[in-house]
């Protein structure tokens, strides 16, 4: 079955999942890891520390967020400033930097599980193909998040001044089928 939906999202991206070799398996990684480490992705991805980063702003490496916020174990700050205080829910509002991204989602830190912040390529890539270590997500929901999150579509479009990360959701979505396909090889 898992093998089935693979090759079938594979063939979408119009790549055979026999055809796939490890070196292109390791290929799309390699671009799958540039995104994943990019500060917009990671400033959310940060573990189990309870502050979001700030980091590929104007603050400097490993700046935190700052005024106070700590995502609890909520993660959307409920116990102490709610992100929903700045970062409101609104369809598309294009805030440029410094001011708190705005979408039509409400705005949080993921589970402590979905931590990438600092990882090496080796580290994160063990962790993204294994479900026990990566909340239980397969290849395919990994496919199926990246295009249709409305976090990661912020991501790869954060809007002026912020600096965004090579390529688009379609593309890596095609890259972790591909890599999925090649038997997800870590180097
Ligand atoms: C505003 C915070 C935020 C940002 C920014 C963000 N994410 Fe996430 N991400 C989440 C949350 C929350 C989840 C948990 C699932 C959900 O609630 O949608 C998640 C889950 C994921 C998952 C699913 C599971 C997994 O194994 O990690 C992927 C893949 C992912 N994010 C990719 C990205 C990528 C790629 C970027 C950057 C382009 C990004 N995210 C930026 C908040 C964020
Ligand atoms: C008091 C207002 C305020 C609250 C509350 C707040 N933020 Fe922010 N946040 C901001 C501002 C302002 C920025 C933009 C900083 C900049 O662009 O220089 C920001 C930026 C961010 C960024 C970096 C975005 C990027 O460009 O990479 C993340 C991640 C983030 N906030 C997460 C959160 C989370 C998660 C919460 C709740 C736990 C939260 N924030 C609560 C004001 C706030």
């Amino acid at each position: 079955m898992r093998g089935l939906v693979v090759a079938l999202l594979v063939a979408g991206s119009g790549v055979s999942a026999q055809g796939v070799t490890r070196e292109e398996g390791l290929a799309a990684w390699n671009r799958i890891y540039a995104v994943a480490s990019h500060p917009r992705c990671t400033n959310c991805h940060v573990g189990a520390q309870e502050v979001p980063m700030w980091e590929g702003l104007t603050y400097g490496a490993q700046a935190r967020h700052g005024m106070g916020v700590r995502a609890d174990s909520s993660r959307i700050g409920a116990e102490s400033i709610p992100c929903r205080t700045c970062h409101v829910t609104a369809a598309k509002r294009a805030v440029p930097a410094p001011s708190a991204p705005q979408i039509e989602e409400a705005w949080r830190l993921p589970p402590v599980a979905l931590d990438w912040l600092g990882e090496s390529s080796a580290t994160l890539c063990a962790q993204l193909r294994d479900p026990a270590l990566n909340d239980g997500h397969e290849i395919a929901d990994l496919v199926a998040h990246l295009t249709s999150s409305p976090f990661v579509a912020w991501g790869f479009a954060p809007g002026e001044g912020r600096s965004k990360p090579e390529g688009s959701a379609a593309e890596m979505a095609q890259d972790v089928a591909v890599w999925g396909a090649a038997g997800s090889p870590c180097q």
